[in-house]
């Protein structure tokens, strides 16, 4: 990337305990996910009326329905009666009926009929609907919040990244292939390394041998990043400087940038990966501080040999970034474990994560 002559105060901030501590990740949970858009899948993954999935989000479950008149809905996925989950996965259904006793929610929402209804007293049917959740969406993207009325909308969340990646037009992309996996290390290691510019030479030397590192070009968009890599000229055109995938053609006539790999993040557990012919999403879901599940779905034009371009994206993710981050996590118990000077411009971004992250996690 562009060096930066300026030194500026760029320092890792986070304690190891963030990386190792059940409690801590209980206040991610709470305070980081509790108030962020999180992505919650496509909105082709929820087709019909009556279409619905599951998605967790900090310590909250919620569910994602598609009302009568076709719009998203979200839901506190916690019946109003004892507590009980409505609905597991996804699939559709015409209510909303909790398996326990048999209370049903219509697609608003709203508490449509309870079993041996006279057994209960006191029961106040139009104040008994589930507690309402937020959704809207970005190109196709579901993004959730688990408040119903947020502070930012998603929109607002999003800014300037919206215009930046919106280039893509993954609503008009298919899904080619779809990848989930789960590593033994804390989810942060996974964002300090993919915002990392420092380490493309080292621990990717061949597979992404191809590209100008040295000219990256990263654009920040409050909290989250656009950053985009050319392909050195004596690999224009060969095996290694392109995807197998089909370009995508709407992507003909934009900026050349957009041609290039692009390794993007949204803020907080999204990194987002293009190039002329895909753009892929890799959700990083912590299941404890030291276990990680990443989704990756991976969207495009058919036609390409998906199966070679997924062997590739995971040959440099799973193979790769994931093997060292490993390594971090074996690390972070240690009592000689600590971070020492980071570089002021190659791995800034680390640095602008951890602010971002420290203002919503105290
Ligand atoms: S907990 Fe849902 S009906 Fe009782
Ligand atoms: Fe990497």
């Amino acid at each position: 990337m562009n060096a930066q002559p300026e030194l500026l105060n760029v320092s890792h901030k986070l304690p190891p305990a963030s990386y190792y501590d059940p409690a801590w990740l209980d206040k991610e949970r709470q305070q980081l996910f509790g108030n962020s858009w999180l992505f919650g899948g496509l909105e082709t993954d929820v087709p019909d009326v009556g279409s619905y999935k599951t998605v967790k989000v900090g310590l909250s479950e919620l569910v994602v329905v598609r009302d009568q008149e076709g719009a998203l809905r979200a839901f506190h996925n916690t019946c109003r009666h004892r507590g009980a989950q409505l609905v597991q996965g996804s699939g559709k259904c015409k209510t909303l009926v909790c398996p326990y006793h048999k209370w049903g929610y219509g697609l608003d929402g709203q508490l449509r009929g309870v079993a041996q209804k006279n057994q209960y007293s006191d029961l106040n049917v139009a104040e008994l609907g589930l507690h309402a959740a937020s959704v809207d969406t970005w190109m196709g993207l579901i993004f959730v919040h688990a408040d119903d009325n947020p502070q930012t909308s998603l929109a607002d969340w999003l800014g300037g990244l919206k215009n930046e990646l919106g280039i893509f037009q993954v609503d008009k992309l298919q899904e080619l292939t779809r990848h989930t996996f789960t590593f033994p290390a804390n989810w942060k290691l996974y964002i300090e390394n993919h915002v990392d510019w420092l380490h493309l030479w080292y621990v990717h030397p061949e597979t992404l041998g191809a590209f100008k590192h040295d000219q990256g070009e990263r654009t920040q968009y409050g909290r989250h990043w656009s950053s985009f890599e050319q392909v050195k000229d004596e690999f224009r055109d060969t095996e290694s400087g392109s995807d197998p995938l089909k370009a995508i053609s709407h992507l003909e006539h934009q900026d050349p940038r957009y041609l290039g790999v692009g390794a993007h993040f949204i803020f907080p557990n999204l990194p987002v990966f293009t190039g002329r012919g895909f753009f892929a999403t890799a959700e990083l879901i912590p299941e404890t501080p030291d276990k990680t599940t990443m989704d990756v779905r991976i969207y495009g034009v058919p036609g390409g040999d998906v199966d070679t371009f997924l062997a590739i994206f995971n040959e440099i993710t799973k193979g790769e970034d994931v093997a060292i981050i490993e390594s971090i996590q074996k690390n972070v118990r240690s009592p000689r474990y600590g971070v020492g000077p980071i570089t002021h411009t190659l791995e800034k971004a680390i640095s602008d994560f951890h602010d971002n992250y420290l203002a919503l996690v105290d």
